[in-house]
């Protein structure tokens, strides 16, 4: 068997342009414009990447994108000061302070700082304990895009076994309550599981997010799963090569021959966290405006 190939590039197109569809919607009717505000500390250069192609997407649906870049050395109170400004500019609809910051920097409690209402990353305790009791919120990008992915192949998850490897707070726990949401018998698995690959033999759905290299094999997967890759890791390069390849947390050329469906690296989850970022500052802006 050979595996569908989930194409997060081609989903997250069609969400960008229904977010633009959306937006061109409310201005021709005199409604404003959402805002997004994202800010970057210091010169990190993947990081530097994320959010020069964030602010290019936030204008090409015709949104308002403000960048705000701080030195690296930038003391937490002046973040903090920046973080309130935009709490209560009235253009900014949705606040990202990009991860991760320098150590002198309390990435906690700068998350705290930032209106729950504009907070489109959704790591704010308040958005994090609304999805846990199942309120509106707003959701954790990379997530989202995930179970919208899944969503593509499944239109019910009701009652399926889920398996989730990797536990963080940006991607595991947060996606594990959303496929808990939708019906699905959720499994958390990491490091300290036993037997991991016969955990994950149990799962009609194994999403991995766990940042280690092609660690899921192809003999850990269901015949016919639906596998999600979380997982961007670029390998050593080969000799002569300036770069190493992108791979994800699954070893593909494997789980492709077992998998019913499964998204590559690149071009699967990661094209559909910016577009979340982008419905969660359409979403933010909507709330705020009525
Ligand atoms: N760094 C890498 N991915 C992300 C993300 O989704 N949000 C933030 N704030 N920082 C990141």
């Amino acid at each position: 068997m050979s595996a569908r190939i989930i194409d997060g590039k081609a989903i997250a197109q069609e969400l960008r342009d229904a977010i633009a569809a959306e937006v061109a919607g409310i201005a021709a009717r005199g409604g404003g414009q959402p805002g997004l505000a994202v800010v970057l500390v210091g010169n990190d250069p993947a990081s530097e990447v994320y959010v020069g192609s964030k602010a290019r997407q936030t204008v090409a649906v015709g949104m308002r994108s403000f960048e705000y870049r701080l030195p690296a050395d930038v003391p937490e109170a002046d973040l903090l000061a920046l973080v309130d400004r935009l709490n209560r500019d009235d253009a900014v609809d949705g606040i990202l302070v990009q991860l991760p910051l320098p150590g002198h920097i309390d990435a906690n409690r700068v998350i705290e700082a930032i209106d729950p209402d504009k907070d489109v990353d959704g790591f704010h305790p308040v958005n994090a304990g609304r999805l846990l009791i199942g309120l509106p919120g707003l959701v954790p990008c990379t997530p989202l895009g995930s179970l919208l992915l899944l969503q593509s192949v499944h239109h019910d998850l009701s009652g399926l076994s889920a398996v989730v490897v990797g536990r963080s707070n940006i991607v595991g726990k947060p996606l594990a309550q959303l496929l808990l949401q939708q019906n699905a018998t959720v499994t958390i698995a990491h490091s300290r599981t036993r037997d991991l690959p016969a955990v994950c033999r149990g799962a009609d759905i194994l999403v991995a997010a766990v940042g280690r290299p092609e660690m899921v094999r192809g003999d850990w997967i269901r015949p016919g799963a639906t596998v999600i890759d979380v997982g961007i890791n670029r390998l050593p390069p080969a000799p002569g090569a300036a770069k190493g390849r992108l791979v994800g947390d699954v070893a593909f050329e494997e789980a492709r021959t077992v998998a019913g469906a499964i998204t590559p690296v690149p071009g699967g989850v990661g094209p559909m966290t910016i577009a979340c970022l982008l419905r969660n500052t359409l979403q933010a802006f909507k709330a705020r405006h009525g």
